[in-house]
């Protein structure tokens, strides 16, 4: 039996999963790590706890799972997108990694309008210019920190830089470089006229590469770190949200998935490439070569629940710990005894601004409708449903692009709430799936690396191999007639507000 790793460089921790062919989990290990929020706005991590997480996880995987390190036959790599990570001369890190979620760069994204011009910058890079993704804050290095900038030798996203430490290559692939802003998106490779006008160096940025191609093989060192063994290959993998795509089998037009992660990301497939004028959603190339996808991204979708918690849900920590349960499982009941619309209590959750339909890095949270006759539970319904009223802003932007989807999977630690569930089934009116394996990026990237190293003969083949159907989520009449009144009145608040977040980002 041939295994293979998927390693999936997240924003709470690093999960890595060890499978079998078959996509059977053997062994799976997880290492959290923090945030840092040094301002209102900001968010960065430390990639040497990415590095650390990401080999100590695989070490972890191999060795639990009793496997031989002759049959592990490759690893794929999946992690956030965006984050901008700088090495220097020595392949030392310069700075901490400023992640997908900091909305510090607007001045930059003025910067980079005001060079390229929107319609061109929409055309090469099929995407406007956006606060999170990494053109604008390699800008933002140069405008304010230069002396960083000066001593830059290689710029890398999160997943890149574990793929460096592991095999000593500076690569990337399509997936994840449609989200640094600087990839000719519709001919997958760089754009010379994007980084000529805003003048970043070429060389400073790795080979690219498909999804599933083999782009470099473990380093002596990295095999002693991990128990496996050197010349292990490793494949391009992909961004975490075309890394889940593949392992929902979504890799045909019509398919798509909602993932509830810390972002929350509607994506559908795409095999022509399709681009929204409006920039509201994003066009990126898939981890199934010469294919496409559309994603419409919500900030703060299971960081606002996560936030939720860690504030003050202390009581449900404890009884959670008491009964050896999942907290988010106790908090999910909690919600489930509100009726829909939360007491007319609705919030936005935009904590960490918003990118669909709203493209806004000064939009923060909201509940609208608190009275004095609300409780926690009300508040904790709300914000579930504010982001599932969010995901179907994502829903709407695609009709409107003719997207047709006809088959939708949740995945995501939220996706695998029944509450969530049946709140996404009732707003977007079709019945949403969940799979056999929970495991979506990680899985994804193993597939790809199933492909790289000869296993299966093309991506579409490990899905259908793979991939399993679970349980069906029908939407329900009743309930989705009151969630549609509740989403109309939601989707007022922000134009009402809008200004008003500007103002207050400016105090
Ligand atoms: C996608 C995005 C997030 C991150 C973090 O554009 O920013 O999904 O990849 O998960």
């Amino acid at each position: 039996m041939a295994y293979i790793i998927g390693v999936d460089i997240g924003t709470s921790g690093t999960k890595t999963v060890l499978f079998d062919e078959s996509g059977k989990v053997i062994a799976s290990k997880t290492i959290e790590y923090p945030m840092y929020q040094p301002k209102n706005g900001y968010a960065e991590q430390d990639p040497a706890d990415w590095a650390n997480a990401s080999l100590n996880t695989i070490k972890a995987v191999v060795s639990e799972s009793g496997v031989s390190k002759d049959d592990v036959k490759g690893i794929g790599l999946s992690g956030q997108m965006h984050g901008l990570v700088m090495l220097d001369k020595d392949n030392e890190v310069i700075r901490n990694s400023i992640i997908w979620c900091d909305q510090r760069t607007a001045k930059e994204v003025g910067e980079m309008n005001a060079k390229l011009g929107e319609r061109k910058l929409i055309e090469i890079t099929a995407n406007p210019a956006l606060t999170g993704w990494t053109a604008a804050k390699i800008l933002w290095v140069k405008n304010n920190e230069p002396q960083n900038y000066e001593r830059c030798r290689h710029i890398l996203l999160p997943k890149d830089y574990i793929r460096f430490i592991l095999t000593g290559e500076y690569a990337t692939e399509v997936s994840d470089a449609s989200g640094m802003q600087l990839l000719d998106v519709p001919n997958r490779c760089w754009s010379d006229e994007i980084l000529d006008t805003l003048e970043i160096d070429k060389s400073l940025l790795g080979k690219v590469y498909e999804s599933c191609e083999v782009t470099g093989t473990l380093t002596k060192k990295a095999a002693e770190l991990t128990g496996l063994n050197e010349g292990t290959i490793v494949v391009g993998g992909a961004g975490d949200n075309a890394a889940a795509a593949i392992g929902t089998g979504v890799v045909e037009d019509g398919k798509a998935f909602t993932t509830i992660g810390t972002s929350g990301v509607v994506f559908a497939h795409t095999s022509n490439i399709s681009i929204d004028a409006l920039g509201r959603v994003h066009t990126c190339c898939a981890a199934v070569p010469d294919t496409w996808h559309v994603m419409g991204v919500t900030q703060g979708a299971g960081l606002s629940l996560k936030w939720f918690r860690d504030n003050f849900c202390q009581s449900e920590k404890d009884v959670a710990k008491l009964m050896s349960v999942d907290e988010y499982y106790l908090m999910d009941k909690e919600a489930e005894t509100v009726e829909v619309g939360s007491n007319r209590l609705l919030y936005l959750p935009y904590l960490m601004g918003e990118r669909t339909p709203h493209l806004d890095p000064d939009a923060r949270g909201v509940f609208f409708g608190l009275s004095a006759m609300h409780t926690k539970k009300d508040m904790l319904r709300a914000v579930m449903e504010g982001v599932s009223y969010s995901l179907r802003d994502c829903v709407e932007v695609f009709r409107e692009m003719k997207i047709n989807i006809n088959d939708m999977m949740a995945c995501g630690g939220g996706g695998s709430s029944p509450l969530w569930r049946s709140m996404l089934s009732d707003l977007y009116g079709c019945p949403v799936k969940t799979l056999e394996s929970k495991e979506g990026p990680a899985l994804g990237v193993a597939l790809l690396a199933a492909v790289g190293a000869g296993i299966y003969s093309c991506v579409p083949e490990a899905c259908k191999a793979v991939i399993k159907i679970n349980k069906t989520q029908q939407p329900n009449a009743d309930r989705a007639l009151k969630y549609e009144e509740y989403y109309q009145l939601y989707r007022e608040i922000y134009p009402a507000l809008k200004d008003k977040f500007e103002k207050l980002s400016s105090l």
